[in-house]
């Protein structure tokens, strides 16, 4: 089966939230999920997946926090098939700063699909934005691991 890694920070539970929809949502296209919390247990190994699904939040003008960047720097390599999701506020910048950690990690992993961007919980109206990203995501992941002929 294949499957993908999840990996997020959170501290006040909207990051968390979004992956759990977007956890949900892999399971139900039929993928196997392993989640991690950045910064909490033993360090995954995402040689071990098939794709990692990264998530943060964002923090003081657009920074990427802390813990993120050090999970960044202990993967020690750029992995391929990296798909990012973040939750933020625009009341913190607008929408220059809005989730920027979120974007500027989907720039350094070069990544095919564009970042998801959630406004605080992911809960009611946003709830279906993180499920088409999720299958957006299976669906890049199966087409770029078609069978070729
Ligand atoms: C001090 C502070 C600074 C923040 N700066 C930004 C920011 O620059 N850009 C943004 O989009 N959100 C910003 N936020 C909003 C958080 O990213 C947002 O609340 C996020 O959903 C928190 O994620 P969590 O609940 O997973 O911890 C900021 C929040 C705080 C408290």
């Amino acid at each position: 089966m294949v499957s993908f890694l999840i990996a997020y920070a959170s501290w006040s539970g909207n990051t968390e939230e979004v992956a759990e929809i977007v956890e949900e949502t892999l399971l139900s296209e039929g993928m196997d999920v392993a989640v991690h919390r950045i910064g909490i247990g033993p360090m995954p190994d995402p040689r071990q997946f098939a794709a990692l699904v990264l998530g943060s939040f964002t923090w003081d003008k657009g920074a990427t926090p802390e813990e993120v960047k050090d999970f960044v720097a202990d993967i020690g390599y750029k992995p391929r098939n990296v798909y990012v999701f973040g939750t933020g506020d625009t009341q913190f910048g607008g929408e220059d700063l809005f989730c920027h950690a979120a974007v500027k990690l989907a720039r350094f992993y070069e990544s095919a699909i564009a970042p998801l961007k959630i406004e605080q919980s992911p809960r009611g109206t946003q709830e279906k934005k993180v499920i088409e990203w999720s299958k957006g995501v299976v669906q890049h992941w199966q087409h770029l691991h078609a069978l070729k002929y």
